[in-house]
This record gives C-alpha cells, structure tokens and sequence, in this order.
C-alpha cells in the first residue's frame, strides 16, 4: 500500500516539475500547442486562453499533489485536520480546475469531437468527486475512499493524453488531430478501468482507522 502511495507521488512530482517547466517558463505563450489548433468553430481570445490555462495548469496540480498526500492512512490516523484541510484543498483544486476546463474546451484541438470529450470528462470528474465528498458526510469512510480513487484518477489525465498522443504522432505517423481525439477518448476509457482496477487491487481491505470509528460510533448513538 505504501508503495502504490510513494509511487503516486513520485509520478506526480516528476509531471508537475514537467508540467509547470515546459507550459510557464519554457514555452509560456504555448506557441507549440496553438500551433496544431486548426478549424477552430469559435474566435478564441488568445491571452485570455492563456490566463485561463495558467491557472488550470496550477489547480490541476495542486490537485495532483493535495490527492496524493490524501491516500496517506498514517496521515489519517495521525493528523486528521490535515487530512481534512488537505481534502478541501483538493475539492477546491478539482472545481477551479473544472470550471478552466470548461471555458477551455469549445476550443478544444481537434474541434467539437474532442470540446465534447473534454465536457464530459469535466461532468464526470465533478460528479464523482461530490460523491466522495457526500459519502464521508455520511461517514462511509471506504465508499468515501473508493470515490476518490475514482476522482483522483482524472489528475493523471493530461499525462495519458500527452503520451497516448505523442506515441500515435510520432511513433505511428498517425495525424496531430486524430491522434489526439484518440487519446482523449482512450483516456476516459482508461480513467475508469484503472480506478476500478485500484479499487478491486491495491484497496481490497478495507481501511481500519480505530479513531474514526470511535467517532462515527459516537456520532451515531448521539
Ligand atoms: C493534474 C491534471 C491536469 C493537468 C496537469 C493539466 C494540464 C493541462 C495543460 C498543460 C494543458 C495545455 C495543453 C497541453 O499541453 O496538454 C491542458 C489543457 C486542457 N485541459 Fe488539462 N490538465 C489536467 C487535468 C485536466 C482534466 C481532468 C480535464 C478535464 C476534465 C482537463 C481539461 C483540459 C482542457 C479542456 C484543455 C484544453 C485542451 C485543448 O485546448 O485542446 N485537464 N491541461
């Protein structure tokens, strides 16, 4: 368990120094990735795409990283207001991110195929991380977990659209466009089966925290 968690966030470290170098210092007018927006179906204020852009990169990071230090269950047992606060972080992260995403998408490269694949990542991305939110109110503290793996797993989704898309690009001569509506559907695809293959593998026990349950069972005979 704790590797799986080290593990997450090593990865998420290593992608928020490349996320955060290559979109705000090296190429910060995102020349490269303007460049393969073509067809576009709306007029797209540049620098206001921009702004916006920055502060999606920035949330969706901070949610990467507030996620992660979440699924730490020494942490819960130790310090549980930083749990907390650490979780607000990152509902605040998800729907800063959301809300970018959203103006974002109607100029999505690729055009309506894939502005229709960003918005119903973003529906989804904010139903399930509700869902999380409403289950430990109800003090379901594995459903709560289990949600938020399903949650969590839409962090890593510019990770796999880059990469997906990079392989079929490169690798595969594949066209920019296509390769990249490719990628966008895989990854729904993707952020689906691995949450549930996490749910079923890595958290197959469920979480004992005698401190939790102490209070739940207070909580529920007061
Ligand atoms: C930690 C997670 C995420 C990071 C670090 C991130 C980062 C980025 C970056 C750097 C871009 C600029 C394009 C690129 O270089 O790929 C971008 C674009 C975008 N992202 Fe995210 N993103 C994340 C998660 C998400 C999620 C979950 C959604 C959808 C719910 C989303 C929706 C979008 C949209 C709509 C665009 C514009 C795409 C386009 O213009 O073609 N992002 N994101």
């Amino acid at each position: 368990m704790k590797k799986y968690l080290y593990l997450s966030i090593a990865i998420s470290v290593i992608y928020i120094v490349y996320v955060i170098s290559t979109n705000l210092i090296i190429d910060p007018q995102a020349t490269h990735f303007l460049s393969n927006k073509k067809n576009l179906n709306y007029h797209m204020n540049v620098s206001v795409w921009l702004i916006v852009l920055y502060i999606h990169v920035i949330s969706a990071c901070l949610g990467m990283i507030s996620g992660a230090i979440n699924f730490s269950t020494k942490i819960l047992q130790k310090n549980r207001k930083l749990h907390r606060i650490n979780g607000y972080l990152y509902l605040l992260s998800v729907s800063v991110a959301c809300l970018t995403s959203g103006y974002m998408a109607p100029f999505a490269t690729g055009g309506r195929i894939n502005s229709i694949g960003f918005n119903m990542m973003n529906i989804i991305w904010l139903v399930v991380t509700i869902t999380a939110y409403v289950q430990i109110k109800r003090k379901r503290i594995n459903q709560h977990r289990n949600w938020m793996v399903r949650s969590y797993v839409y962090c890593y989704t510019n990770m796999f659209i880059q990469v997906i898309t990079f392989a079929l690009y490169n690798g595969f001569g594949i066209h920019y466009d296509i390769s990249y509506t490719i990628a966008v559907y895989v990854t729904i695809l993707l952020n689906f089966i691995i949450a549930e293959v996490i749910i079923r593998k890595v958290f197959r026990v469920p979480t004992q925290i005698k401190s939790i349950k102490k209070e739940i069972t207070s909580n529920l005979t007061n």
